[in-house]
């Protein structure tokens, strides 16, 4: 096969985030809603003997440094491709390109987006047909975001977040990214979640935070509704971890946000605004604080992985 496939898949703002107790497998039980919205990961596959892999843009980073995305197998990208590969039984030759616009370690699943978008590109590139069902699968092996980031849009994700269901809403909602110069590692995150509930910091739970209020305030399109619902149970340990979130979150919210909260496991601040032009203002206003080493006005929900003309 000759000629380039090209894929892309957005990044992910997580508008509700309950987390249940620490399961026998070391992951928590979720009740979130993943949020895509409109910065992208794109990923190139062309003709190659073996895989190689190559890494660049955003947070790419210095050699060493903690925003390093790794050019080998230990990347997600090389771990879908072998991954789809033996599924399909076909030789994994493709000489892979991920260009990053997504931070890394930013809890906005760039590396769930790069997989995601592998496996979309891979699919078409070695022909392999395979149906939507198996390349969900494949992705939950990969990592609890990646379904996500497969299908796009609104959904309620359970289980470990792999269990992803559409859900409804009720028009666009419009962000600003405050991204931070250092990464926040996901498993620490939730680690320093289980022991604050350990030391009774933050109250005990029997099962994840039911995820209905934000449903039902993205169902209503109202913008001032979704600012009240939003909740993440990893921002307190976030917060913990990082006390300059604090000032990000308030610079947000003094900037005219009309809430701002941690996405993800972090350490990136999601800002919501009224609207488009409320967004652009809100994005400026924050450029010029300081706080942040970039900003990025989005909007969601945004498609999930797919091919790019
Ligand atoms: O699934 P993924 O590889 O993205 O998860 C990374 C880490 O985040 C896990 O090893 C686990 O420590 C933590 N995690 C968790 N509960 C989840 C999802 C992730 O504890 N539902």
């Amino acid at each position: 096969m000759t000629g380039a496939v090209v894929a892309r898949a957005p990044a992910k703002v997580n508008v509700h985030l309950g987390v249940g107790p620490l399961r026998d497998d070391g992951f928590h039980e979720l009740h979130t809603v993943y949020l895509a919205v409109s910065l992208f990961d794109t990923v190139t596959v062309r003709p190659g003997e073996g895989l190689s892999l190559t890494v660049s843009g955003e947070g790419t980073g210095v050699a060493g440094g903690p925003g390093q995305v790794p050019g080998d197998r230990t990347n997600l990208v090389w771990r879908a491709a072998e991954l789809l590969a033996e599924r399909a039984g076909v030789p994994a030759d493709a000489a892979l390109d991920v260009a990053k616009r997504i931070p890394v370690a930013a809890g906005l699943a760039g590396g769930s987006a790069d997989a995601a978008a592998a496996l979309v590109a891979l699919d078409a590139f070695w022909g392999t047909g395979a149906a939507r069902e198996d390349l969900l699968e494949l992705a939950a092996r990969l990592g609890s975001d990646v379904p996500f980031s497969l299908v796009g849009g609104v959904a309620l994700g359970t289980g470990r977040g792999e269990q992803v269901s559409p859900v409804l809403a009720g028009g666009r909602s419009h962000w600003v990214l405050g991204i931070s110069g250092e990464g926040l590692s996901t498993p620490a995150v939730y680690g320093e979640l289980d022991r604050m509930r350990a030391a009774g910091r933050l109250p005990q739970v029997t099962g994840p935070a039911p995820a209905e209020p934000v449903i039902a305030a993205l169902r209503s399109g109202s913008a001032a509704d979704l600012g009240a619902a939003l909740t993440n149970d990893l921002q307190s340990p976030a917060l913990n971890l990082r006390p300059d979130l604090r000032r990000a979150l308030r610079a947000a919210t003094d900037a005219g946000a009309l809430a701002a909260l941690v996405s993800g496991s972090g350490p990136t601040v999601a800002a919501l605004a009224v609207d488009e032009a409320g967004a652009v203002r809100l994005a400026a206003e924050l450029a010029g604080t300081g706080v942040f080493r970039t900003v990025r006005a989005v909007s969601g929900p945004a498609p999930g992985a797919r091919r790019v003309p």
